[in-house]
């Protein structure tokens, strides 16, 4: 069965909103769980973080690694907010919600407020014109920031490519954080595929 109609995906101009807004599971798979990367690197992260920021939570898939924690979340959606709320009192979150409906906004919040940001499987489907902006917020509201990523050969590398299945893209996340002037970016798993990149302020 086709998921996705090619034809009709060359006519529509992708729009974030209406798109998160209108998908029923924001993960792959219905009942996601927590991958071997994210219960490698979190726990550590955490440790010293007082305020953290989840960009895009979809439905808490990540939550049980927030236990006892202050955690703000910042989406594009609010289908997701129930499901969210419920992980949040499964796991004893303390969770703060925000929503912007608009991807080019600021983020509300001031410089450095978080010691922690995380976007995880997020930035994939932010849109070229969108990335650059969503990538700077997220360094500009921390001091650190932590970006799970993918590429794919089969994902479009510039907006008038074909749009791939799901609504995602091949950004060149290097060449973005040389142009944001990031201080300092480190490779947490240089041998890996799936990218793991944390961002940090001198
Ligand atoms: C693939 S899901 C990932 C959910 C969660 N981070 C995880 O790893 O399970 C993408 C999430 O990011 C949100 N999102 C997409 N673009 C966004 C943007 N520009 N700003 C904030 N949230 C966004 C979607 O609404 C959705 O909740």
């Amino acid at each position: 069965m086709l998921l996705w109609n090619p034809e009709a995906c060359l006519l529509m101009e992708f729009n974030p909103v209406e798109y998160w807004n209108t998908r029923e599971h924001p993960n792959t798979s219905e009942d996601p769980g927590i991958g071997a990367v994210e219960l490698e690197t979190f726990p550590d992260l955490l440790k010293n973080s007082t305020r953290t920021l989840e960009l895009g939570p979809g439905v808490g898939r990540l939550f049980p690694l927030y236990t006892g924690k202050d955690i703000y979340t910042l989406d594009l959606s609010k289908k997701y907010s129930e499901r969210l709320r419920h992980q949040a009192l499964l796991n004893n979150v303390k969770l703060t919600e925000f929503f912007a409906n608009d991807p080019a906004a600021k983020f509300p919040f001031e410089d450095d407020y978080f010691d922690l940001a995380i976007a995880a499987h997020v930035l994939y489907h932010v849109p070229f014109k969108n990335i650059v902006h969503t990538i700077k917020e997220l360094y500009r509201v921390s001091t650190r920031a932590l970006a799970i990523v993918s590429n794919n050969p089969k994902w479009p590398v510039k907006s008038d490519d074909y749009p791939a299945h799901l609504w995602v893209f091949n950004h060149n996340y290097q060449e973005i954080f040389e142009e944001l002037r990031v201080s300092k970016v480190t490779d947490l798993y240089p041998e890996r595929f799936n990218k793991v990149y944390l961002l940090e302020k001198n």
